[in-house]
Parts: structure tokens; C-alpha cells; sequence
């Protein structure tokens, strides 16, 4: 263990005897809450921060009413930080009333300066604000939030270590999150991930590997493996390993049966990867490929470095190579420039590759970043251009994922369906959701399940005895 995970460790005990006075004090559990926004890096992170205030004696609850309630905030859109502040309005109704409520945020949101200075000014009830950086310090800074008694903001423009060995409360017994690598190099133009989670670093193989190996013992069956470049894995490593390599290395693990990753970038996606993902059985079969615009023009502007054809030919290659692989990906409407022509030669790349599944946004200009300078397309022109797109990305994901229908397919059962508990619901390799009749039991099971009606994005089905 590092002398940062021991002064952690030492942080959490102190944090014990905080909880327990707490509780004598109102004869009573002390309850926290954690409320996630954004992408699956942040889902894994709120599992470490509810895995150190567990670990702390906290009761976990989804409830904000909680005694403490984290949000762990996402900036990549404006609407993620706006959906922010409507909730802590709601917070601060629940802390009038309740004045020992304690408020922490923390995520990406925190590392832009505006943020900090407009929560200071006009949010000042929020107790501990923190960023990406040190995320691993929060037994600490809670310790710090509760004992100084005044807003407690500590905000680093960089990381200093990759710190191993935290406790963490998984969401799900038999899936996790494995961070292999955090941060993003790439600055596309749009895109304020570099500013907020810092340059690309990659963890050890041995540190993921012996992860891994721990989550198998402990059940899990399916892994995603996170970064948000994971196709340029190990670069700055002492001894380099591709990704592809850690994908295979990955696969030996006994006990794990699929393994997942997100996201590739285009440009780093190698042959070896196409390779490694046919040939092994336990990689699933979806990869998320983000085209963002199939325009070469805008492409260039976005700092995308590949071209509209260079993407078809990978994501043809890729179909050809591995033909039940889904491909989904991320759309981009309304960047700067951008006009019918550039929409239409997005629009013949979803109908040539027959996305499964395309999440397409509506471009958000980010203070920083060098597009959020450049002159805005007028939203009605981006409305009527989003709407046209999304019925395309709608009829084409319905073709290609009805494809399977009749079919057998093998479906890790995830949940009690939650419109209609009859149902399970269950996850393919393909990533496809199908709902089905069954019994709660099967939970974390992998089941046969026919694939009966598809209904668009999902199927419904039946467990085939
Ligand atoms: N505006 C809209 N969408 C964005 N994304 C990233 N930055 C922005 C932005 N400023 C999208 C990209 C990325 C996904 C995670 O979010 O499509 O792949
Ligand atoms: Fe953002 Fe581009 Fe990095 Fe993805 S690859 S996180 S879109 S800068």
C-alpha cells in the first residue's frame, strides 16, 4: 500500500468516530446518499465513494433526504450541469429545515473555475466541493467538511497518482466497472473532457489483472473495461502492453465470462483488436465506435483525425470481420459550420453501417474549448437537422437489431423489469436489452432466451429450458 492509500486508510478510521458520534447523538444510523450523473467512469467512481462511506459506517440510501447526499457531477453537456443546480435548489429546501444536512459535489463539473465561483456566490449551503483529481482523498475531505464547520473546496488541476486498493460498493454483485485507464489526450475540439479529467494515464496490468481476479472471486461475471480512449491503452507504461493485449490477458481469468469496453476512438482502433475480439469467445459482441459527424470537413475542425471514407472502410472492415458484431455510436448535430451537406454525409454513414444503436446530442458549447469560440449554428436549423437524423438512426438501429428475432441467444439477466415485474430483464452480448417472463432468482445468471418480437431497440422474449 502507498503512503496516499495509508493516509486514506488512517482517514477512514477517523471517520468512524465522526459517524459514531453522529448516531449517539441522534440514537440513530447516519445515512448518505450518492447520486450519479454522466458516463460509466462516473458510475464507477460513485462506487468508491460509497464504498469508503460504507466502509465509514454511513447506511447507503438512494434517498435525498439523507443526512449527507454526493452528487457527482458530469459537464460534458451544458444540460448535465444545469440538471445540477435545479437539484441543489431542491437540497437546500431539505437543508433548511434539517441544518446538520451536510452537501458535498464533486466530478468534472468541479474542475471548471466558473463553476466553483457561481456555487461560492450563489449556492454557499454546499459543505465540501472536490474534483476528479482527488477523488481518492474523500475519506479525508469529509473528515475535513466535518470538522471545520465552513465549505470545505479543494480542487486540483492535475493527478498526482493513481491510488490502488480503495473500498468499493459495487451497484450490481455480478457486473463491475474496471477503470484501465483515466483521462484524454485527444482534445477534439468540442469536447471538454481533457480539461476535466486531465491527460491520459494508463494503470499497470498487473493492478487490473489482480483486480479482476478479486471481483471473479467475488462473483462478478461480466467486466467493462473504462477509458475514454481505450484503443490507446499502455502508452507510458514501463513496459508497454497494447490493449488488445491486456483484452486477451483479461480473457484468462477464470470465472469472467464476457468482458466489455468503452470507449474507441477511431483513429487507434488496430487490426490486432479486430483479431483479439473474433477470435475470443468472452469479449461480447458490441463495440462503440463515436463517428460524431461523417462529414470530412467537420471531422478536421473537430480534430477527429480520420476522414468520413478511412471511418467507413474501418466500420465496414469490422462488420465484414465479425458479422453478429453490434456497432454503436455517438452523433454530434449543431457544431459549428455545420451545414445540409455536412448532415447529409452523415446520413449516408448511418445507412451504410446500420448503426444498432446511435446516441446523437445536440452540439453544447463548452467554455475552454476551442469550437465554443466559433460561430453557432441557429437552433432551428439544429432541431429540424436532429430530428431528421434521429428518425434514420430509429429505422436503421430496427433493422439491424431485428435481425436476431427467432433466434437463441445467450442473456445475462440484469433486473426485475421496471414497468412490469413479471419480467426479467436481460442483457445480450450484442448489448441488445430483451425482457422476458422468469424468476427473480435468475438474477446474475447468463440464461438461453428466445428472441420472440423485436420492438425496436429491445426485444421480448422467453428463457428457452
Ligand atoms: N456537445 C455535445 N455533445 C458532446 N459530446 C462531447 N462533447 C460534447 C459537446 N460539447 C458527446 C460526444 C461524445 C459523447 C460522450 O458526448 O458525442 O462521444
Ligand atoms: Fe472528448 Fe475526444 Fe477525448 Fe472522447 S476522445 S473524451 S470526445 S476529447
Amino acid at each position: 500500500m502507498n503512503s496516499e492509500a495509508l493516509l486514506q486508510t488512517e482517514s477512514v478510521e477517523r471517520l468512524k468516530s465522526i459517524v459514531r458520534g453522529m448516531e449517539e447523538e441522534k440514537g440513530r444510523k447516519i445515512t448518505a446518499c450518492v447520486i450519479t450523473f454522466g458516463c460509466q467512469m462516473n458510475a464507477r467512481d460513485s462506487e468508491k465513494l460509497s464504498g469508503i462511506l460504507s466502509e465509514a459506517g454511513f447506511e447507503l440510501s438512494e434517498d435525498e433526504a439523507s443526512d449527507f447526499v454526493i452528487y457527482n457531477t458530469c459537464t460534458v453537456r451544458d444540460n448535465a450541469n444545469q440538471r445540477v443546480y435545479g437539484r441543489l435548489g431542491a437540497l437546500y429546501a431539505m437543508k433548511k429545515k434539517h441544518p446538520d444536512k451536510k452537501i458535498a459535489l464533486c466530478g468534472c463539473m468541479m474542475q471548471e473555475p466558473s463553476v466553483i465561483e457561481k456555487i461560492k456566490k450563489s449556492y454557499s449551503f454546499v459543505d465540501l466541493i472536490f474534483g476528479t483529481h482527488n477523488i481518492y482523498r474523500f475519506a479525508s475531505l469529509l473528515c475535513r467538511m466535518y470538522e471545520e464547520g465552513s465549505m470545505v473546496v479543494e480542487i486540483w488541476d492535475k493527478a498526482e497518482t493513481i491510488v490502488e486498493d480503495l473500498p468499493i460498493v459495487r451497484k450490481y454483485p455480478f457486473k463491475s466497472g474496471v477503470n484501465i485507464m483515466f483521462g484524454c489526450d485527444n482534445f477534439c475540439s468540442y469536447c471538454i473532457v481533457p480539461y476535466v479529467r486531465g491527460r491520459e494515464r494508463s494503470r499497470e496490468p498487473k493492478d487490473i489483472l489482480r483486480e479482476i481476479e478479486v471481483l471473479a472471486a467475488d462473483g462478478v461475471k461480466e467486466v467493462m473495461l473504462l477509458g475514454q480512449n481505450v484503443n490507446s491503452y499502455g502508452k507510458g507504461l514501463d513496459v508497454p502492453v497494447s490493449f488488445s493485449e491486456l483484452l486477451s490477458m483479461v480473457s484468462e481469468i477464470e470465472g469472467i465470462e464476457r468482458i466489455r469496453f468503452m470507449t474507441s476512438h477511431p483513429k487507434d482502433l488496430s487490426d490486432d483488436l479486430i483479431r483479439v475480439m473474433r477470435d475470443t469467445p468472452k469479449v461480447c459482441r458490441h463495440l462503440h465506435l463515436p463517428l460524431q459527424s461523417g462529414s470530412t470537413k467537420l471531422l478536421e475542425v473537430m480534430n477527429r483525425r480520420y476522414t468520413k471514407d478511412q471511418y467507413l472502410e474501418l466500420a465496414l472492415r469490422i462488420r465484414e470481420a465479425i458479422p453478429d458484431l453490434a456497432i454503436t455510436t455517438d452523433i454530434i448535430v449543431g457544431f459549428p459550420g455545420e451545414t445540409d451537406e455536412d448532415i447529409e454525409d452523415t446520413l449516408e454513414v448511418i445507412r451504410r453501417v446500420k448503426f444498432d444503436n446511435a446516441f446523437t446530442f445536440i452540439y453544447s458549447p463548452r467554455t475552454g474549448t476551442p469550437a465554443a469560440s466559433m460561430e453557432q449554428v441557429p437552433d432551428k436549423l439544429t432541431k429540424e437537422r436532429f430530428d431528421r437524423l434521429l428518425k434514420l438512426v430509429q429505422d436503421t438501429a430496427r433493422e439491424a437489431v431485428s435481425k436476431y428475432e427467432g433466434q437463441v441467444m445467450d442473456a445475462l439477466v440484469e433486473e426485475i423489469n421496471e414497468h412490469d415485474p413479471s419480467l426479467l430483464t436481460g442483457r445480450l452480448s450484442n448489448n441488445t436489452i430483451v425482457h422476458f417472463p422468469g424468476e427473480p432468482s435468475l438474477i446474475g445468471q447468463i440464461v438461453p432466451v428466445e428472441l420472440r418480437e423485436c420492438k425496436g431497440f429491445y426485444y421480448l422474449g422467453e428463457i428457452v429450458i
